[in-house]
């Protein structure tokens, strides 16, 4: 059985495009996978979090997944600060990796925007640390959405480097499990701009703990054009915010963009914004009434992750020390 590695930012509450670029696909692969997922604190501090936001958001972050399906028994569900591991890892790698390949990636570039100089160097080698969360455990498949995926490239850089460097075949590739639909869920506010946890406006994306009123309210308050919906998938092509409705719709619905279109074409974004807040609300408000229900036991939460980080170091611990002892360690 492959192994399955997938992390997130405990950095705000996730948002529909990590339900449906990562979440959904991570439950859907426990079937046949051995699965690891981890709330990445770590990677979470390279910009600032307050810290008490910090923990509550990790242990929310945490009943979002079990909630959504993910079952802490069969497979590890735990944060990321509890296994040493990926720190040693991380700074093995900081020493493999290059800033030549450091300075392509786009997501620095998009984070770090103009104001370069003043930002953490965590956040500069922040791949470097997601090659390591990956490769303690030799996972070789991670699922991510499509934002991740230069940064899984640079991970197989590393691998490859490691193995070159110390003339051995320790670190596997990696593959991509990338969604084919929905792998970049657009703001609500921006059709041109990721969906992001992050965004100061919570009005650009719907969270998974959000009532149905909300969710109404985000999706009628949410960024259109003037024109009915098209009878052909090319129609949508220049009208990003019509798009990204249309995608949000087909995913949840289990249909293709040409299927909603059949049903919707010639329709106003009013009643289509109405069948979609439908669709959305079916699918996220049963995961939000699971998550009160669970927040309701923090002492289960801390538990299932701490149970979750014994068993993570068990995998990681042995690669880790085996890679440390290739680099001339003495253990
Ligand atoms: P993060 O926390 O930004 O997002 C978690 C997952 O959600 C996906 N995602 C999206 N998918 C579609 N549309 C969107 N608008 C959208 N926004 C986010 C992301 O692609 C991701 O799969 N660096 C990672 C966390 C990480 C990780 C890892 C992932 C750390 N170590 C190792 C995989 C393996 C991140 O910031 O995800």
């Amino acid at each position: 059985m492959q192994r399955i590695f997938s992390g997130i930012q405990p950095s705000g509450i996730p948002q529909l495009g990590n339900y449906l670029g990562a979440i959904r696909n991570w439950v859907n692969l426990q079937a046949d996978h051995e699965c690891v997922f981890c709330l990445v604190d770590m990677h979470a501090i390279t910009v600032w979090q307050e810290p008490a936001k910090l923990r509550s958001q990790t242990l929310t972050q945490a009943a979002i997944l079990l909630a959504a399906g993910i079952d802490p028994q069969k497979h590890i569900l735990f944060n990321q600060s509890a296994v040493s591991a990926h720190a040693r890892l991380a700074w093995i790698f900081n020493c493999v990796s290059r800033l030549g390949w450091l300075n392509r990636m786009t997501q620095f570039k998009d984070k770090a925007g103009k104001d370069r100089e003043n930002h953490s160097a965590g956040l500069y080698v922040y791949p470097n640390l997601m090659a390591a969360d990956i490769l303690a455990y030799k996972a070789t498949r991670v699922p991510v959405g499509e934002d991740q995926k230069q940064h899984l490239e640079l991970t197989n850089d590393i691998a490859q480097k490691f193995n070159h460097d110390y003339g051995v075949e320790f670190f596997p590739q990696v593959e991509a499990l990338i969604p084919p639909a929905a792998a970049r869920v657009m703001s609500l506010r921006d059709g041109t701009k990721k969906m992001s946890k992050s965004d100061p406006s919570a009005q650009s994306r719907i969270e998974m703990t959000d009532d149905a009123d909300t969710i109404a309210l985000k999706i009628r308050r949410a960024k259109t054009d003037t024109d009915t919906l098209p009878s052909e998938v090319e129609g949508l092509e220049g009208r990003p915010e019509a798009k990204n409705l249309v995608t949000i719709y087909a995913a949840l619905a289990d249909m293709s963009l040409a299927e909603v279109l059949a049903q919707h074409q010639g329709q106003g974004f009013g009643p289509f914004k109405q069948a979609l807040t439908e669709v959305v609300v079916g699918a996220i408000a049963p995961i939000a009434q699971e998550t009160q229900r669970l927040m309701q036991n923090e002492d289960h939460l801390v538990s299932v992750l701490r149970s979750g980080a014994l068993r993570a170091q068990a995998i990681a611990e042995p690669i880790v020390t085996e890679a440390e002892k290739l680099v001339g360690f003495v253990k």
